[in-house]
């Protein structure tokens, strides 16, 4: 399996631009990778915490290096509750998972089902829950699944890139 560190990529800037104005207290950046997210989160936020199951990638961290980083499945090592949480997601719909940094699993839905199981626990009350996914997974079965873990979703913006169209979701408990 490819477990290397993911670099800042379309997705990571697409996902940025579209946060740069949130501000607040507790954020946390799931799949947190390079830490280039992580890093934009703590110019805003109070306390910032970035997970990855990526233990090698977290403990090589070199050009976006923060604090508190632990490795886990989504936040399932956390009982902080955030205000703020993003991801972007390894989407890509696979027959099996052979690059953590990308791959989705079944439909792009196997792995962000996983994330979202352990995020939803992690998310305050009115807080929200921003995500990238993109046209080259099934991202309807990922929004209704939001929805039916009790999330109000909405798509806040869209990216043609020449071979997918990556999409931005925010979803509010
Ligand atoms: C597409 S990369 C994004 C990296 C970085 N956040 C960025 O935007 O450039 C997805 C990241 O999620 C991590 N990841 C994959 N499955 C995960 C899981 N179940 N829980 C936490 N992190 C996961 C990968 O190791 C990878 O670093």
């Amino acid at each position: 399996m490819k477990n290397d560190e993911y670099p800042p990529s379309e997705d990571t800037f697409f996902i940025a631009n579209n946060i740069e104005n949130e501000k607040g207290e507790y954020a946390l950046d799931i799949g947190s990778g390079s830490g280039y997210l992580t890093q934009l989160l703590s110019d805003n936020f109070l306390f910032v915490v970035g997970t990855d199951i990526n233990c090698n990638v977290l403990q090589h961290q070199t050009s976006y290096k923060t604090n508190n980083l632990i490795c886990c499945n989504g936040s399932d090592a956390l009982k902080i509750k955030f205000d703020f949480i993003i991801c972007n997601l390894p989407y890509l719909a696979t027959d099996e998972i052979m690059d953590i940094a990308t791959d989705g699993g079944a439909e792009g839905f196997e792995i962000p089902k996983k994330i979202f199981d352990s995020a939803i626990s992690n998310l305050a009350t009115n807080g929200k829950f921003v995500f990238v996914t993109s046209s080259l997974s099934n991202y309807q079965k990922l929004i209704e699944y939001a929805e039916k873990l009790g999330l109000k979703t909405r798509i806040v913006a869209k990216k043609k890139l020449f071979f997918e169209e990556l999409i931005l979701i925010d979803a509010v408990w």
